[in-house]
C-alpha cells in the first residue's frame, strides 16, 4: 500500500514536471540576446508555507514549511528608462522658448478646461497648469460643473477660441456622460488644439505633416529616442485603439518606419503578438494585462497605463518586474509616461505661440 502511493507521488511528480518545461518552452520566444544579459550569482531563501493532504494508511493534513537554496542563474535587466528627468529636459527647452517670445513681446498663455469633479482628472489638470507655470506659460485654469450644458462649454470654447492671449486650449477628457465630445474637440480651433485631437491635427499626423501631435503618442516617442531605440525596421506592437493613444500613436511609429500592429480587447493571440515586438505600447488601463513573461528578450516597453491597485498604489498595464527581467528598456508607473505627456502638452502650446508670429 506505501510503496504503491510513493509510485502515485512519483509518477505524479514527473508529469508536473514535464508541464513545466513545456510551459517554459512555449513562453520562450526564441534565442536570447547574451549581449543584454548580465549573469547574476545569489542566494534565494524561499520559504514555504503549503497545506498537504495526502490518504495513505488512513488520511492526513499537515503544514510544510521549507527553507530552499537556490544559487547561480541569469537575468536580464531593463533599462529603466525616467520619464521625470526626459521632461525635465523638455521643459529646459520650453522654458527658454517661452522666454525668448516674452523677449518678443508674446506671453505664452494655456487655457484649461475642466468639467466636473472627477478627483483623477482634477489631479492632472492641477499638475499641467503647475508644470506650464514653471516654464513661463500663463496658465489658467476654467473649471465648470458637472451638469454644464453643452452649449455652455461650446461657448467657453468659443470664447477662448477667440481669445488672443490664449495659444493653447486643452479640455481634459473624458467629460461627463452627457457631452457629445467629438464636437466640443471639433469646436477648438485646430491651430490651438494643443493637445492634438481635432480632426485636422490628427489627420495631418495620418499624412505624416504633423503640426501638434497628441501628447502622450509623442511622449512616448520622446522617451523610445531617450532610449536610443532605433524604430525604423522594427516591429511594433500597440495596445489599445482610442483617439487620445493608440491611434496616433501607431500612425506615429508607421511614420518612423516601424511594422506596426494595432492590439484591441477583440485581438486574438495577444500573447504571441506581443512575443515578436521589438516595441510594445501599453494603453489599455487593464492592470497588468501584459505579462512580463510575452516580452521579447531585449524589447522595448512602454506603460502608458496607470491603475490604481487594490493597495492603493498606481499599477501599469504591464507586469513590471517581471517585464522588467527580460525588455531592452522600460517605462515605470509612475514616473515614466505620465511626466512626458504635461512636457509635451508645453511643448505644442509654446509652437502654438510661436505660429503665431510666422
Ligand atoms: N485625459 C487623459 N489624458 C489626456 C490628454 O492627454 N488630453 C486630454 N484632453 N485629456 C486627457
Amino acid at each position: 500500500m506505501v510503496q504503491g502511493s510513493v509510485r502515485v507521488v512519483q509518477a505524479r511528480r514527473r508529469q508536473r514536471q514535464r508541464r513545466i518545461e513545456r510551459r517554459v518552452d512555449a513562453r520562450d520566444p526564441g534565442p536570447v540576446d547574451l549581449d543584454r544579459q548580465r549573469r547574476w550569482i545569489g542566494i534565494r531563501i524561499r520559504i514555504r508555507i503549503g497545506i498537504r493532504i495526502g490518504i495513505g494508511i488512513g488520511i492526513g493534513i499537515g503544514i510544510r514549511i521549507g527553507i530552499g537554496l537556490r544559487i547561480g542563474g541569469r537575468v536580464v535587466t531593463a533599462t529603466v528608462l525616467d520619464g521625470k528627468l526626459v521632461a525635465a529636459l523638455v521643459k529646459d527647452e520650453v522654458r527658454a522658448r517661452t522666454q525668448a517670445l516674452a523677449a518678443r513681446g508674446v506671453t505664452v498663455g494655456l487655457a484649461v478646461v475642466l468639467v466636473g469633479d472627477d478627483p483623477a482628472s482634477a489631479v492632472y489638470v492641477k499638475a499641467k497648469t503647475k508644470d506650464a507655470r514653471e516654464c513661463g506659460i500663463d496658465a489658467t485654469d476654467h473649471r465648470l460643473p458637472a451638469d454644464t450644458s453643452q452649449a455652455g462649454l461650446l461657448a467657453l470654447v468659443a470664447r477662448l477660441g477667440a481669445d488672443p492671449r490664449v495659444h493653447g486650449i486643452l479640455v481634459q477628457l473624458p467629460l461627463p456622460k452627457h457631452f457629445d465630445t467629438d464636437a466640443i474637440i471639433a469646436a477648438i480651433p485646430p491651430h490651438k488644439d494643443v493637445d492634438g485631437l481635432h480632426p485636422e491635427n490628427l489627420g495631418r499626423v495620418a499624412q505624416g505633416k504633423p503640426r501638434f501631435t497628441a501628447c502622450t503618442p509623442a511622449g512616448c516617442m520622446r522617451l523610445l529616442a531617450h532610449g536610443g531605440v532605433t524604430v525604423a525596421g522594427a516591429s511594433a506592437v500597440v495596445l489599445g485603439r482610442s483617439v487620445l493613444v493608440g491611434k496616433p500613436m501607431a500612425l506615429l511609429l508607421a511614420n518612423a518606419d516601424a511594422t506596426v500592429t494595432l492590439c484591441h480587447s477583440k485581438t486574438r493571440d495577444l500573447a504571441e503578438r506581443v512575443a515578436a515586438a521589438d516595441i510594445v505600447i501599453a494603453a489599455v488601463g487593464r492592470p497588468e494585462l501584459v505579462r512580463g513573461a510575452w516580452i521579447k528578450p531585449g524589447a522595448a516597453v512602454i506603460d502608458v497605463g496607470i491603475n490604481r491597485g487594490a493597495d492603493g498604489k498606481l499599477i501599469g498595464d504591464v507586469e513590471y518586474a517581471a517585464a522588467a527581467a527580460r525588455a531592452g528598456v522600460i517605462t515605470p508607473v509612475p514616473g515614466g509616461v505620465g511626466p512626458m505627456t504635461r512636457a509635451c502638452l508645453l511643448e505644442n502650446t509654446v509652437r502654438a505661440a510661436e505660429l503665431t508670429l510666422g
